[in-house]
């Protein structure tokens, strides 16, 4: 009986996290995959990065900001407003009005290019950060008709509004790569998947070179053959990986690539072809706002084979759900003892140092 069980899933049971996700289905899985991890202790009890990362992040689609719309954000422990003027440009800036501290992204307008704020009314010119206008004063004070609030840079590509995050405020130092499938009308819309996970990006971001893990947390049948290799904007990985699929093992290739710590994505190829646009954007040391957005060639997702694209994209997001499981606890250990089966984790380390100002290598 095992040996049939085996070919109808090449997946090895039993897998310990399998056993807190098994019971949830549809909307209880989709609930937990946001809800808060209650009671886990201090990011500085789990020694988490006390820097975030610099880098550009997403952390809206351009679909959610429309012309003359102002709303609230929260990332990088910075409350946020951001608008998009009737120019079509998205401005951000820190979200507290140098008057009176209002919050100008719960309430304020959008007034031609600019933001004003609900409480008096005064106006911020976003890319400058100054206040151009006070409409019950006679005279602006100097203070605030030089720049006086933060500006964040923002750029919009692959359909993703984009902060450039830097601890120094520094200018951005390279672009946000654009995938060509992301504006061809042959691929699908993004299907999207969103999650919650209650700990460090660089806790996430290590699980890609963190070869052991996949047989034990994802239960894959083989350690995965990955060739991979760091380049000046973070890692690649391409992975040849048998993928245990509900239909038996699947001969595939996993091609992984980073940007900065903001940008990543994956090309899958074998069962069905497949772009995963990686959204990690900090809201808090603890805190990464996670969106999976998915795009596959229309003719394959509506063809014969679209029930097959469609298991991958769930099977995807089951391996983040059982990674997550472990993130949310997750503890970051700076002396790890390694083991000569594990993956290149010093090395890893090493590299995504350099992303940090304060405590880099
Ligand atoms: S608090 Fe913003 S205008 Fe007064
Ligand atoms: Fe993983």
């Amino acid at each position: 009986m095992a040996d049939i069980d085996n070919h109808l899933d090449a997946r090895v049971p039993p897998v310990a996290v399998w056993q807190v996700l098994e019971k949830l289905r549809g909307q209880d899985l989709v609930d937990w995959r946001k809800a808060e991890v209650a009671n886990r202790p201090s990011p500085d009890e789990r020694n988490l990065p006390r820097e975030f990362p610099f880098g550009w992040y997403p952390v809206l689609l351009s679909s959610e900001l429309e012309p003359g719309v102002v709303k609230p954000l929260r990332h990088f422990s910075t409350e946020l407003a951001i608008w998009r003027g009737m120019d079509g440009k998205v401005r951000m800036t820190d979200a507290y009005c140098k008057h009176l501290g209002a919050h100008m992204g719960h309430g304020g307008t959008v007034d031609g290019n600019q933001l004003r704020c609900p409480f008096h009314a005064w106006r911020y010119d976003g890319d400058a950060g100054v206040v151009t206008d006070i409409p019950y004063a006679r005279v602006i004070p100097p203070q605030v008709k030089r720049k006086c609030i933060r500006t964040w840079p923002v750029t919009e590509a692959n359909r993703l509004i984009w902060m450039w995050y830097h601890p120094h405020e520094a200018a951005p130092t390279w672009e946000v790569l654009e995938h060509p499938e992301a504006s061809d009308p042959e691929w699908t819309d993004y299907e999207i998947h969103e999650w919650n996970v209650w700990g460090s990006l660089q806790n996430m971001a290590e699980n890609g070179v963190d070869f052991a893990h996949f047989k034990y947390i994802h239960g894959t049948a083989t350690f995965p053959e990955a060739e991979l290799k760091f380049h000046e904007f973070g890692r690649a990985a391409v992975i040849k990986a048998k993928m245990g699929t509900p239909m038996g093992e699947v001969d595939g290739t996993i091609a992984f690539d980073t940007k900065g710590p903001g940008q990543s994505w994956t090309r899958f190829t074998g069962i069905s072809e497949t772009l995963l646009i990686s959204c990690l954007a900090p809201v808090e040391r603890d805190q990464i706002n996670a969106r999976f957005l998915f795009t596959q060639p229309k003719s394959q997702a509506a063809g014969p084979m679209g029930g097959l694209a469609r298991a991958m994209i769930r099977d995807i997001c089951k391996q983040f759900d059982q990674d997550k499981v472990v993130w949310d606890r997750q503890k970051f250990e700076p002396n790890p003892i390694i083991c000569d089966g594990d993956g290149p984790i010093p090395k890893f380390r090493k590299e995504y140092a350099k992303f940090y100002v304060e405590q880099g290598a």
